[in-house]
């Protein structure tokens, strides 16, 4: 049977998306599925939290409104930026009647402060907001009959027209790896929901899981669905120098936000000369600040000293960091922590309306992997959460309305082809494609990272489209694995990126070309 919506992605846009549709809409079907365990996503690991305006003694949505607009360079959709700190409150308030709780202070929600904020206006839940919200996510989500999850489940490829001899310009499901069934099935549905995140993995340094490798960016390429800024890749100033596990560990803004002080290897506070908001600039401004600091000083990392912190506020507002640091031999707040950059989100992604429409009609897109005109050319710090609530509430609502029109007949869409392409195997036989993996991680990090040039990105667009052409002969020869499936996404999605970024003739927000004025 064609369900009513297929949701692909398990964060808090997707998971939010499905919850409301679902109490809205207790008749509607919905599968909703994660490339991996339901938990493991960008958003279990997002530390920060999320921008709303509640102390309005002293904030306003029109302070909210114009730091966003700043930090955006001048690229954000002003409408959409107006609508989304807006509809912050409702959308937290939500939050909280389903059960997520937010640290307090003298029975107030505790409002942190982030880069690029004029404000104290961050809500969060110790250095786990994402994790903390996620966990009642997903105890909400599975209370629903009408809501069904499929854990280790890949999105291969949507169903389009191209799959169909009726030209609708529309989106019918998609087709999915079963990993426990080993076998490719196909999920048809009316709407068709991405929330798949962004593709942090595409760089050898990055906050995000290895299961951000872009798999709805990928497949909304194919499909010849319109993607938006895709350059603006936002890199996150302070994450550990040190891996965890082969792990990148991020450092939240929050300790800046609390007194932490970014600083070279000759002590020099060096934010205090780039810019009259010091460490709480925007990210963009740090991240090249750091990398300069790094290239200049021939350094491995800057330091951040956060001795001005209490070690009472370490271990109850940041725990995870304290522990995590205290594991490495790093004693908090007296030693410092070496941090480097890493790349963290993409500002851009799918094109779509205020409603999460794509350009391909029945196919939504929301979260990481959306292009809304909020983040412009540089996402302010925790506007990500918020932005994900909000689309996820607009988008519901449309959907609902979407599934009382004219629809394909439930034979049309039996008409639609099985997958036909090479089955599934289970054993990632393919030795090539770890390697390959890398090989882009490589050319993404040294060529199309915080600083390009001209040259770079011309090298790095010849050597990607040979490793587009060896993923094509794999994919072509071989039995499709899961991991042959994410670099099959990866190398499109860096190709397309990398062509994106040799159009653009400017500097803006995260995207610095040595060879532009500007
Ligand atoms: C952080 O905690 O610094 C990350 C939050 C975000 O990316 O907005």
């Amino acid at each position: 049977m064609t369900k009513d919506i297929l949701v692909i992605g398990t964060g808090i846009s997707g998971l939010t998306f499905a919850i409301k549709v679902a109490e809205e809409n207790p008749k509607t079907s919905l599968t909703l599925i994660s490339k991996s365990d339901i938990k493991e996503g960008n958003t279990r690991y997002a530390q920060g939290g999320i921008a709303v305006v509640r102390n309005l003694k002293k904030d306003s949505t029109e302070k909210h409104f114009q730091d966003t607009l700043v930090a955006g360079d001048g690229y954000c959709d002003p409408k959409v930026v107006k609508f989304v700190v807006e509809e912050a409150n409702q959308r937290l308030d939500e939050l909280i009647k389903w059960g997520t709780s937010f640290d307090k202070k003298e029975k107030k929600l505790d409002l942190g402060i982030e880069g690029g904020h004029s404000e104290s206006r961050i809500v969060h839940y110790k250095d786990q907001t994402g994790k903390q919200i996620q966990e009642v996510l997903i105890t909400k989500v599975k209370s629903f009959s009408n809501i069904t999850i499929l854990e280790n489940h890949t999105l291969v490829d949507l169903i389009t027209d191209h799959h169909s001899t009726i030209k609708k310009n529309r989106c019918y499901g998609a087709y999915v790896i079963s990993q426990e069934r080993e076998e490719i099935i196909k999920i048809t549905a009316k709407i068709t929901v991405l929330s798949t995140g962004g593709a942090g993995s595409l760089y050898a340094h990055t906050t995000n899981p290895s299961v951000a490798t872009g798999d709805g960016l990928g497949a909304a390429y194919r499909a010849k669905v319109l993607m938006n800024h895709l350059p603006y890749v936002q890199f996150h100033p302070t994450a550990l120098k040190y891996k965890i596990d082969g792990k990148v560990f991020l450092i939240t803004e929050a300790v800046r936000g609390a007194g932490g002080k970014l600083c070279n290897s000759a002590q020099d506070r060096f934010m205090l000369k780039a810019d009259p908001r010091a460490d709480l600039a925007p990210r963009d401004i740090v991240a090249r600040e750091i990398q300069k600091q790094i290239q200049e000083q021939d350094a491995d990392s800057v330091w951040l000293d956060g001795s001005e912190i209490p070690k009472m506020e370490w271990k109850s507002r940041f725990p995870t960091i304290y522990n995590t640091c205290k594991s490495l031999g790093i004693n908090l707040p007296k030693d410092p922590i070496p941090v480097v950059p890493a790349a963290h989100y993409f500002c851009g992604g799918i094109k779509v309306n205020k409603h999460s429409e794509s350009e391909l009609k029945g196919l939504y897109a929301i979260g990481e992997c959306s292009a809304t005109g909020l983040h412009g050319a540089n996402r302010l710090a925790s506007n990500s959460l918020l932005e994900a609530l909000v689309f996820a509430h607009r988008a519901a609502i449309n959907c609902i309305e979407f599934l009382g029109k004219p629809m394909p007949s439930e034979a049309f869409y039996k008409t639609l082809p099985e997958w036909n392409g090479d089955s599934y195997s289970k054993n990632d036989t393919i030795k090539n494609v770890q390697r390959l993996r890398k090989e882009l991680q490589e050319i993404m990090t040294t060529n199309v990272g915080i600083f390009k040039t001209n040259k770079g990105l011309k090298q790095a667009q010849e050597k990607i489209n040979n490793i587009y052409i060896k993923v094509q002969k794999l994919y072509n020869q071989n039995k499709l694995t899961n991991s042959l499936c994410e670099l099959r996404n990866m190398v499109s999605i860096a190709y397309l990126l990398t062509k994106q970024a040799q159009e653009i003739k400017e500097n803006r927000g995260v995207f610095y070309n040595h060879n532009h004025a500007r």
